[in-house]
């Protein structure tokens, strides 16, 4: 078969020699999809909780362009047992590409021009890197195992034979045979009820990335909070979700009237157990939130903006790679403010900015103390890199105070303006940052776009010329944070009077005046911050008193790590242990052993780095 000059190769090779997977445009997927794109799903698997997989088959379906002879995916660990073509009975030759550590193995399939689905049918690893298999001890109900994906950012490879990449779309329809009494639900239209069969049929109508395909089951229960959004949770915690997440149709609400009609149908909020690795994850119509921000007074639902904006930023207009992560996260945080400010006025939201704008300026400086300048530029160098390299306040932050400048010049209104434009004019689309310049640019007049300097903020490291966000409220906290140094603390009803993000700014303002143990000691005395319930609050306080030496706080670090799997709390703790002298073997120790088994494979791995 020789292939014409249609792939711009100006010569002429066998295509089923071609020797090297280099992919194009999406340095972390194999597939080709100039070649061959899928553009829907179906599938019907079937969750073994005794051996730990999933296990059936997914129908790709696919275009291809003329003359091409293979359909590529990405696996990773997948156990790939037959492909068939179409309607044929026969088997199709497929071969699976050399593993890479990071991009998994590449599932290069045989077509005919005139194919169009390819029939998978394969298993899943026990240690497939998507899931978790959780032991009934690690639920709050204590007597069903529990399962959840995490697909983000290239880990949807490890349960389904798919183009994973955030460039390519389809729509989905699933057939899951779970657990009798279980609820099973994906990111598509869900059940309310049990099945008693414990099989669930998925729809997905609209075409979403790979990074978005989710799946959980377990002893869950449902309850509405209003027509259209609702709760789902292990009974034990139902109530408590339903109090904290009680305003989520009110942002709802206020993000259509910013930004455009809602696209997802209905938005319900799934509470995963404690080992979930994030802190929300957007998947559509069903968002994935951690029960560390269950705290009985809603003050951090911020993260249930957050995954909702998503819904426009992101799941409707959707990074084309990793590279453009700043698309997806930059832009959900400067809507996430937004809905924070027109719900709880602007002095709240400069709480939160101000919160982020501490972070950014500690990412930058570790990145540039490290040697890595280069990932604090929007647009990430990402080739070679694992994706989950750009986790990094970056994206969120530095993304948001460039969209803040924007704001700062265009004024409220203005910006949200053309936000709806950006979305509406990338409806169910995947873009790339050279889309935004190309976009906004056009929107923008030439002193604005100079003014703006988007190149320097883009592909520049640090922080260009900005205006520091600030925060009146804060002003009396941080007073309150040199008083206590000097043991004069505030009183316990100001405490809770207080919102969280004040105490976490109290926190952070005293952690930099490096307080003695015995200083801690008595504030603890005097506030009891180590039995606090909010996870934000007791995150701070232990990460001050470890460093400070105030040991005390061990019992409720070792309580904390050994339920809470979310990474942006294990990490810098174990970091944290890791640096004390005292506490490093104990604390290697407890990871590998209690922990570490414990934790979803993205948590696990970051610590395993540390350890390295
Ligand atoms: N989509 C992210 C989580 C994510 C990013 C998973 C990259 C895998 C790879 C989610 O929307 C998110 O940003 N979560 C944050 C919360 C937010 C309020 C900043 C988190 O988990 O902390
Ligand atoms: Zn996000």
């Amino acid at each position: 078969m020789i292939l014409n000059l249609f792939l711009g190769f100006n010569f002429t090779f066998n295509i089923q020699y071609i020797p090297s997977y280099m992919t194009f445009s999406d340095p972390h997927s194999f597939a080709r999809p100039s070649e061959a794109r899928m553009h829907h799903a179906d599938l019907e698997l079937t969750i073994d909780f005794e051996q730990r997989v999933l296990r059936g088959k997914v129908m790709i379906h696919f275009t291809a362009a003329p003359g091409i002879r293979r359909l590529i995916l990405d696996t990773r660990q997948l156990h790939i047992l037959r492909v068939t073509l179409d309607g044929s009975e026969s088997s199709a030759p497929f071969s699976m590409g050399p593993p890479d550590e990071i991009l998994g193995q590449p599932l290069e399939i045989r077509i005919q021009p005139h194919n169009k689905i390819a029939t998978i049918w394969y298993e899943t690893s026990p240690d497939a890197p998507a899931l978790q298999w959780l032991s009934p001890a690690q639920t709050a109900g204590g007597q069903e195992p529990f399962l959840y994906t995490q697909s983000q950012a290239i880990l949807c490879r490890s349960w389904i034979p798919v183009q994973d990449s955030p460039s390519i779309r389809f729509t989905y329809t699933a057939t899951v045979r779970g657990k009798p009494g279980h609820l099973v639900l994906m990111s598509a239209r869900n059940p309310q009820n049990i099945s008693p069969d414990g099989t669930y049929h998925f729809v997905m109508p609209h075409p979403i990335p790979a990074y978005l395909m989710a799946l959980a089951a377990g002893r869950l229960a449902f309850s509405p909070l209003d027509h259209r959004t609702g709760v789902y949770a292990e009974p034990e915690v139902l109530s408590l979700a339903l109090q904290d997440f009680a305003e989520t149709p009110k942002m709802l609400a206020v993000a259509e009237a910013l930004y455009g009609p809602y696209a997802w149908d209905r938005y319900d909020i799934l509470v995963m157990p404690p080992a979930f690795p994030f802190g929300g994850m957007e998947n559509p119509c069903l968002t994935f939130a951690t029960p560390t921000i269950l705290t009985g007074d809603k003050s951090l639902t911020s993260l249930i903006a957050h995954e909702l904006a998503h819904s426009w930023s992101g799941n409707y207009t959707t990074n084309a790679t990793w590279c453009d992560f700043w698309l997806n996260e930059g832009f959900t945080v400067f809507l996430e403010r937004r809905i924070m400010q027109e719900l709880y006025g602007e002095p709240y939201m400069h709480m939160l900015e101000v919160l982020g704008y501490s972070d950014l300026q500690n990412t930058i400086n570790q990145l540039m103390a490290e040697g890595r300048a280069a990932f604090t530029t929007l647009h990430l160098p990402l080739e070679d890199h694992d994706p989950d390299d750009a986790v990094s306040d970056i994206a969120y932050e530095k993304g948001y105070l460039f969209l803040r400048q924007l704001q700062r010049m265009l004024g409220v209104t203005a910006t949200d303006q053309l936000l709806k434009m950006w979305f509406e004019r990338h409806a169910f689309a995947s873009v790339t940052t050279q889309d935004f310049l190309n976009f906004f640019k056009e929107h923008l007049t030439v002193d604005q776009w100079q003014t703006l300097m988007p190149d320097s903020w883009i592909f520049q490291p640090g922080l260009p010329g900005h205006t520091a966000p600030h925060s009146q409220i804060f002003e009396e906290v941080e007073k309150a944070a040199q008083d206590a140094m000097r043991g004069r603390f505030p009183s316990q009803s100001q405490w809770i009077s207080w919102y969280s993000q004040m105490r976490q700014q109290f926190l952070r303002t005293l952690a930099h005046r490096q307080p003695s143990p015995e200083q801690l000691a008595a504030l603890d005395q005097h506030l009891q911050i180590t039995n606090s319930r909010n996870s934000e609050e007791v995150f701070l306080w232990l990460q001050m008193a470890l460093k400070a030496g105030y040991f005390d706080v061990v019992p409720k670090v070792e309580e904390f790590l050994s339920t809470v799997g979310r990474r942006k709390f294990v990490l810098p703790l174990m970091q944290t242990l890791l640096s004390i002298p005292a506490l490093k073997e104990w604390g290697k120790a407890q990871f590998l052993n209690i922990w570490g088994p414990r934790y979803h494979y993205v948590t696990y791995n970051s610590v395993a780095r540390l350890l390295d």
